[in-house]
């Protein structure tokens, strides 16, 4: 099933073809028709035509029989595309009949690694790791969804020479107590602690330079330490992917430490290319075009003037790695902004290299920080860094008692596992709708909130229109309704002629909303920004929310119309499910 954009812009192709070929008809959403055409415009100017003489010319040659009503140049020459009411309705027809909702698979399948979450053991998982793991799952979800072969990785900071000072403070306090401090995501305390050791004992300084030559060098005692950190930590970050229901597990877990062998290979390779300089005894690359504030060329450091390696080069290892290993097609990189110039100079350090071959993308999918209510980093009132366990737990309890407040009709049995997707939901929707890049405020309040752009609100839409079923049933059960067309199952598309007929306004807005669903998955996989499909469900819940006050569903007036509005409102749900389910985010079926 061809979704509707695609089939206008293919047509409209043929038409500008047929003045100039190769013209781009630049097809866009509109609010004065449905759609609009605005090629014309440069089209005429490149030509040297009147621009509404062109657009009539575009016109005339366009085959948009049965698909659209009314096609006409408005304004300077722009082309309006109004559909025809019975072709929205056979489309939705189509996409309800569907079980993929007319979200095609990708003809040609990508190999796609996602870098995501990718928190540092013995050290806290700040909400910048959130964000990464909430958004970065986002995006695995919708790759997967549209068909593209997904590796995730979880590039976990478990090496270097903090290591050699976190050993030291594990072996001066005990694994006991260590492990108890950091399993349970006390990790603040125990790497500050150490911090303060190495700052203030010169003795604990020289021990912790040697403990970092005794690891580089596998020796098996210093291994076994290191390793419980790295497990303590990692039994600590399953505790809070397993509260947020994302998709990562162990097995996703490609740490720094996986590349260290690697590491001497960079070195000796960038040095066979003629790549590496010598500045200030560090070994360095240049790419080109980056200089600090004074002009200055900036140099990415591969490995430093004592012989350690630093974050650049285990980058460096990590894109050969997934080229060569994985055969990535499309490398994601879910990291905060503040690392942007250190991908765009890893990726040119790379591309020079030519380890980053020309059909390979690197991308680095950057976001902003999270703020409190005050708009300074996000800490808790003793001034602390948040805790992300205790945040999720916070989720859900204020999504318990904003259950309690509204008198959920929720069946006892089912309460905890609502509130967890509500709560949960709620901080996941919140930090996917924002547009990535920018910073948010985190407000309990409104992501909790029934109205707006929040989780809730749309896991509500989906559970009362699940509730239109139910009742729709009830009555079917008790004799109360005389048509067959509720016996049918929400989740099944197997419906028989669904017959869609579009009378009122906002049948024919839910029915166009309907219909943009392929376009705004497309468009978040394209942008690596789940906000977008964030913007088009809220704007589906909106829409149906209209369409649900001014046209009656069950007590429609006839057996056609209530069977075309029992079937519109299905396919509203599915899509809402369906979306909420590739953010990351659950639907249940009572709230
Ligand atoms: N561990 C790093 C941090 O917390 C993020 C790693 C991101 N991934 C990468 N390939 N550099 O800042």
């Amino acid at each position: 099933m061809p979704d509707v954009t695609s089939l206008l812009a293919e047509r409209l192709q043929a038409a500008f073809d047929s003045v100039a070929p190769g013209a781009d008809p630049v097809l866009r959403p509109s609010d004065r028709a449905d759609f609009q055409a605005n090629g014309a415009l440069p089209l005429a100017k490149q030509l040297g035509r009147p621009p509404r003489e062109v657009a009539e010319a575009v016109v005339a040659a366009l085959d948009v029989d049965g698909v659209c009503e009314r096609v006409d140049v408005s304004g300077p020459g722009f082309v309006n595309l109004v559909l025809d009411t019975a072709f929205i309705g056979a489309q939705v027809v189509a996409m309800a009949g569907d079980e993929r909702l007319g979200v095609a698979s990708a003809e040609r399948p990508a190999t796609v690694v996602v870098d995501y979450s990718s928190p540092n053991v013995a050290k806290e998982m700040h909400v910048g790791h959130l964000r990464s793991t909430v958004i970065g799952d986002a995006l695995v979800r919708i790759l997967l969804h549209l068909g593209h072969r997904v590796v995730r990785e979880n590039h976990v900071g478990e090496w270097g020479t903090p290591f050699g000072m976190l050993i030291e403070h594990l072996v001066d306090v005990g694994e006991d107590t260590a492990g108890r401090e950091l399993s349970v995501g006390d990790l603040s305390v125990f790497y500050q602690e150490a911090r303060r050791s190495f700052d203030a004992d010169e003795g604990f300084r020289e021990r912790s330079r040697r403990r970092v030559v005794m690891l580089q060098s596998e020796d098996a005692e210093t291994l076994r330490l290191w390793r419980v950190l790295v497990d303590q930590s990692i039994a600590y970050f399953d505790e809070v992917y397993g509260k947020l229901g994302v998709l990562l597990t162990d097995d996703d877990i490609r740490g720094e430490s996986f590349y260290n062998p690697m590491l001497g290979g960079v070195v000796a390779d960038l040095n066979d290319l003629g790549l590496l300089v010598e500045d200030d005894g560090a070994r360095c690359v240049f790419p080109p075009g980056f200089t600090n504030r004074d002009g200055e060329p900036l140099p990415v450091i591969v490995q430093k003037s004592d012989e350690g390696y630093g974050y650049a080069a285990t980058d460096l290892a990590c894109i050969r790695d997934r080229v060569d290993r994985v055969g990535a097609d499309r490398m994601l990189y879910v990291v905060g902004t503040p690392q942007a110039q250190h991908f765009e100079m890893v990726f040119a350090v790379a591309r020079m290299a030519k380890w980053l071959p020309e059909g390979v993308s690197a991308e680095h999918v950057a976001f902003g920080h999270v703020l409190g209510q005050d708009h300074k980093m996000l800490r808790t009132r003793s001034g602390a860094s948040v805790k992300l366990v205790d945040l999720l737990d916070e989720a859900v309890a204020r999504a318990e008692s904003t259950m309690a407040d509204r008198d959920a009709p929720v069946p006892p049995e089912e309460r905890p596992a609502v509130a967890r997707a509500l709560g949960i939901g709620a901080v996941k929707y919140a930090d996917l709708s924002t547009d990535r890049v920018k910073d948010y405020v985190f407000d309990w309040d409104r992501m909790l909130a029934f109205e707006g752009d929040t989780g809730p609100y749309l896991q509500y839409a989906h559970a009362r229109i699940r509730s239109i079923f139910r009742r729709a049933e009830a009555e079917r059960a008790t004799g109360a309704a005389d048509h067959v067309d509720v016996a049918m199952d929400i989740a099944t598309s197997e419906f028989p002629d669904p017959g869609i007929a579009i009378g009122e306004p906002e049948e024919r807005a839910l029915g166009m909303a309907l219909l943009g669903y392929a376009t705004a998955v497309a468009a978040a996989a394209d942008a690596s920004a789940p906000s977008k499909l964030c913007a088009y469900l809220h704007g589906l819940a909106a829409t149906f929310t209209t369409f649900y006050e001014r046209c009656p569903v069950l007590r429609a007036s006839d057996a056609a119309t209530r069977r075309s509005r029992l079937e519109l409102a299905r396919t509203t749900a599915r899509v809402l499910a369906e979306g909420l389910h590739l953010l990351g985010i659950e639907a249940p079926e009572h709230m």
